[in-house]
């Protein structure tokens, strides 16, 4: 039976070496051990008999903005519908915060896709390229992230669509 919660803080050391795992591929960002002890909070995990087998992140912008980060499943349990549960959990949380937007920079534009996400442009996010993009050395023509938007209903008691 899956089971899909918040992260104990004694793994988030697991939880480094998931990221770790992805963002060597170049599927997300790495995180360093302080930054995932300070927005842990943040986080949904999925735990199975091996440990850590996926995660994903909310990260709160502004009053009207969230950004999902670090969606990972490990390779061994991906297409069993792992991520779309994690997803799910926190489109769930961002509804009962009552955050009408959230915004995915991605490398894997189908799996939004599939979820309702739109393809948008960096432009429409001005925040995030003030934030991180401008910062960033792939900004602008190497850039090859896919930014997607999806808009929450609000009205439905933080219910999944
Ligand atoms: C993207 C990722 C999280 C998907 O996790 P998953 O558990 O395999 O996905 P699910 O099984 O929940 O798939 C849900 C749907 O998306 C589809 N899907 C999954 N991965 C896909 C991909 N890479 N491309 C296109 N469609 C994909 C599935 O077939 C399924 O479709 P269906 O509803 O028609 O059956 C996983 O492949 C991963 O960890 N990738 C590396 C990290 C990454 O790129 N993360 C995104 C960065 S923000």
């Amino acid at each position: 039976m899956y089971k899909i919660r918040k992260p104990k803080l004694s793994e988030v050391v697991q939880l480094k070496a998931l990221i770790d795992s992805a963002s060597v591929k170049g599927f997300v960002l790495p995180r360093t051990l302080e930054e995932l002890y300070e927005n842990v909070r943040d986080f949904y995990v999925y735990a199975d008999e091996s440990g850590l087998g996926g995660c994903v992140s909310l990260h709160i912008d502004m009053e009207d903005l969230a950004e999902i980060r670090t969606l990972i499943v490990r390779n061994d349990i991906r297409r069993k519908g792992i991520g779309r549960m994690l997803l799910h959990a926190v489109l769930d949380e961002a509804r009962e915060l009552s955050i009408p937007k959230v915004y995915v920079l991605t490398r894997c534009p189908d799996f939004f896709g599939k979820q309702g996400f739109q393809k948008t442009s960096l432009e429409q996010l001005p925040y995030k390229i003030r934030k991180d993009c401008a910062r960033c050395p792939k900004y602008g023509e190497t850039c090859d992230e896919v930014p997607m938007i999806l808009s929450l209903n609000n009205d439905n008691n933080g219910k999944v669509l």
